[in-house]
């Protein structure tokens, strides 16, 4: 046997040539093969019943690792990890396991690592470096557990928001999503994927999932190729140059065909016109669900075929599609140079993050789990995520004047809400049995905390439950607030109400927490509602009656640190809205870059723009724009336009504020939308400083995908708009030309 394949001082083509040639057909489809080590287990608890990981039996572990070569397992976690790759590492080829991990807000399975921010708040916080650290922190927390390899970002554009998985995106904007898609996969994956605290990142869900009718996960998303082309791969085309490992494919069907066989966008797009070079892993079960969800296929045999010639690399926890490819191959139905390119595929990535070296040289060592670096990175990005939707009569900060405030809410000390989905207590299913590992902060203890030093004490009562309407007890709750100066209500949704298998049609307030909320505002003192909740909520009784409002989202372990820092002053708050509000749920989907249209784009009934609109967010600050140019009158398809424009921060406290910019093409031979982002910039002001910024818009970035479905930078009249967020009223705008 020829063993030069575990020289480093090769390259990794070199060394995936001389291992491909010596393995047997067993061998090469077990690298193609990805096993879950975890399984659900149905507990009974009292009433409750949830679900638990399991593990498979240490046989069937042995028997997928050295009986059938098994490229990659996921969710596997702690001592585990070195025992099976001991097992991988013995047999004949010696062949290091991947491991995969959904870490999807911090290294969120395992007990104990740090729970950042979920994406969708992360974004609120439209901070490229700080994104970029969170993938850093998240990548050193994986690799110390011995895992190589996180399903993480999603690049689903949320446009609908009964969509159960919301709060997995960066929100609405193909722009902004693409930018802190790049930023999250330079994190994990470093300066280089050979280097030790290198993981590989994992675009997914690709492509157009999250366009599913009626925002009902894994189903059909009736869009055209020109569409996908001119929307839902543009954040995608961003992690391919930013240089991304992997990609999953998608639940979906897409016009009818199931995302995981469909070639136009999986072997068209991706590999011929994106020029993706990394491995493509279907997403779970993904092979068995055309036979038994999307009915494309007969039997295992076809529906592995279909995969495999859709370009395919790694199936994700189909097990039966080890034997079916193995018999495929052997009786001729399928070239084995199909498998031969799936397998170099998966090697090459192996060999270039220096897989190979690094399993044999992995020493278990958890102690920078939640370690203080780790902590100062999430702070600093909790803090810029969080938005501030109203202060009326500048009712935040708090006075000084004040003495006592009620915290009153379901969502006020629980920690498994302000986490949200993919932790060890959100998975398989929500289970409230597991106890989060600490350092965090619930809203209340962070208020807490901080009100002890402005000497302000603080009273809580839980006030309702999130879902169950009869679980209430308001009087108690509004016993709780009456001799308080100030009201803090935190309400929103909890763990069961988002993620897989969770959409929801009414986005109103659950429970009775709606009604308690009526009833606070009866007693007439200033209401503050802090909202935790996966995605955004229809709340146009807050927007009116509240006299302050905190947008937190899922805000990790240093949301409630946060929101005390912010409630007295002690941060300015600086997020803006990634995503759109609606009025109701009957209205979507309200996104801000939507078309002309014309017969007043209305409902009778109802407004169509939405509640709180995208890139808005407030501060204790002011800011002022003014001295809005352009470098160009005129430009050509290869120039890069430049706006400037002049922010002073007018108010009386130091501050941050996103500078957004939008483009309209004001005539094109296919429908644009009214404005769509290419630009921001964070800028930090001090009381009375002006800064000039000036953001770069290559005429490139403005190509259109005309009716053939080519992308072309159309001659006409476009107009910039620079502001602080997509209102037409508060953006400046200017033309120029296109020759
Ligand atoms: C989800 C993926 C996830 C995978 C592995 C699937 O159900 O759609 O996002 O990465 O499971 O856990």
């Amino acid at each position: 046997m020829n063993r030069d394949y575990l020289n480093p001082k090769l390259s990794a083509t070199e060394r995936t040539e001389i291992l491909l040639s010596q393995m047997t057909i067993e061998e090469k489809v077990g690298q193609l093969m990805q096993i879950s080590v975890a399984t659900t287990v149905e507990v009974k608890d009292g009433n409750e019943t949830y679900f638990e990981y399991g593990v498979r039996s240490d046989d069937e572990i042995k028997e997928w690792v050295q009986g059938k070569f098994v490229g990659s397992l996921l969710h596997c976690i702690g001592d585990q990890v070195s025992k099976i790759q001991e097992m991988a590492l013995s047999t004949r080829l010696g062949i290091p396991i991947l491991f995969g991990i959904d870490a999807i807000h911090g290294h969120g399975l395992h007990n104990g690592a740090t729970i950042f921010p979920t994406q969708l708040g992360a974004s609120c916080s439209w901070n490229k470096k700080l994104v970029e650290q969170m993938g850093r922190v998240t990548a050193k927390e994986v690799v110390a557990d011995g895992l190589h390899w996180t399903f993480s970002p999603v690049l689903c554009i949320g446009r609908d928001l009964r969509w159960g998985r919301i709060n997995e995106t960066f929100g609405e904007d193909p722009f902004l999503i693409g930018e802190l898609g790049a930023a999250i996969i330079k994190g994990y994956q470093g300066r280089d994927l050979s280097d030790s605290d290198s993981i590989l990142a994992c675009a997914k869900h690709y492509i157009a999932y999250g366009e599913s009718i009626g925002g009902r996960d894994a189903y059909e998303s009736p869009v055209s190729i020109r569409r996908i082309k001119d929307i839902f791969l543009k954040p995608f085309k961003r992690a391919v140059d930013a240089g991304c490992a992997t990609f999953m494919t998608s639940y979906q069907s897409i016009d009818g065909v199931p995302a995981t066989v469909n070639k136009t966008v999986l072997k068209d797009l991706l590999r011929d016109e994106l020029g993706f070079k990394g491995f493509l892993v279907t997403d779970w079960d993904n092979v068995d669900a055309l036979i038994k969800n999307q009915s494309v296929a007969h039997d295992i045999d076809e529906a592995s075929r279909l995969a495999l010639e859709a370009g395919n690399d790694m199936i994700m926890n189909s097990p039966a599609f080890y034997d079916a490819c193995i018999k495929l191959v052997k009786s001729g139905l399928i070239d084995e140079e199909i498998i031969d390119n799936a397998v170099r595929n998966v090697l090459n990535i192996k060999f270039s993050m220096g897989l190979f070296e690094k399993a044999r040289q992995y020493k278990p060592n958890t102690s920078v789990f939640s370690c203080d670096e780790h902590l100062k990175t999430n702070l600093e990005l909790t803090r810029e995520s969080i938005v501030l939707l109203e202060n009326k009569n500048d009712i935040l900060p708090l006075s000084n004047k004040i003495n006592k405030i009620a915290v009153i809410g379901p969502n006020a000390d629980d920690i498994y809400a302000q986490y949200g989905d993919w932790t060890y207590f959100s998975h398989p299913t929500p289970k409230k049995h597991v106890i989060p590992k600490r350092p965090y902060y619930t809203m209340l203890e962070g208020i807490k905390e901080v009100a002890k030093a402005h000497k302000v004490d603080v009273s809580y009562h839980y006030g309702c439950d999130v879902m169950d309407p009869q679980k209430e007890a308001i009087s108690e709750a509004l016993d709780c607030a009456q001799d308080a100066d100030v009201i803090v209500a935190v309400v929103g949704d909890c763990v069961a109400q988002n993620g897989e298998f969770k959409d929801r049609a009414n986005l109103s307030l659950s429970g009775a927490q709606q009604r308690l909320l009526e009833e606070l505002k009866s007693l007439n003192k200033p209401l503050i509602v802090v909202l935790v909740n996966g995605k955004p909520l229809a709340i146009p009784w807050i927007k009116e009656n509240a006299d302050a409002v905190l947008e937190t989202f899922n805000s990790g372990m240093m949301g409630g640190k946060v929101v005390g820092e912010i409630l007295f002053g002690e941060t300015n708050p600086s997020g803006k809205l990634s995503i759109s509000f609606p009025y109701d749920s009957c209205q979507l989907p309200v996104y801000y870059n939507n078309y002309l249209g014309w017969h007043g784009k209305k409902y009778i009934d109802m407004p169509s723009e939405s509640l709180y609109h995208f890139g808005y967010g407030l501060s204790y600050t002011t800011f002022k724009y003014e001295c809005f140019s352009l470098s160009h009158a005129v430009c050509n398809a290869d120039d890069t336009i430049t706006a400037y424009v002049d922010v002073t921060n007018i108010g009386m406290m130091d501050g941050s504020e996103i500078v957004q910019l939008y483009v309209r093409d004001l005539v094109s031979s296919v429908m644009t939308p009214v404005k769509q982002l290419k630009g921001f910039e964070k800028v930090e002001l001090k009381v009375g400083e002006t800064k000039t910024v000036a953001i770069d818009v290559p005429i490139k970035e403005l190509a259109i995908v005309n009716p053939q479905g080519e992308y072309v930078v159309e001659p006409g009249t476009f107009e910039i708009m620079i502001g602080p967020d997509s209102r037409d009223e508060v953006l400046l705008k200017a033309k120029f030309k296109v020759v």
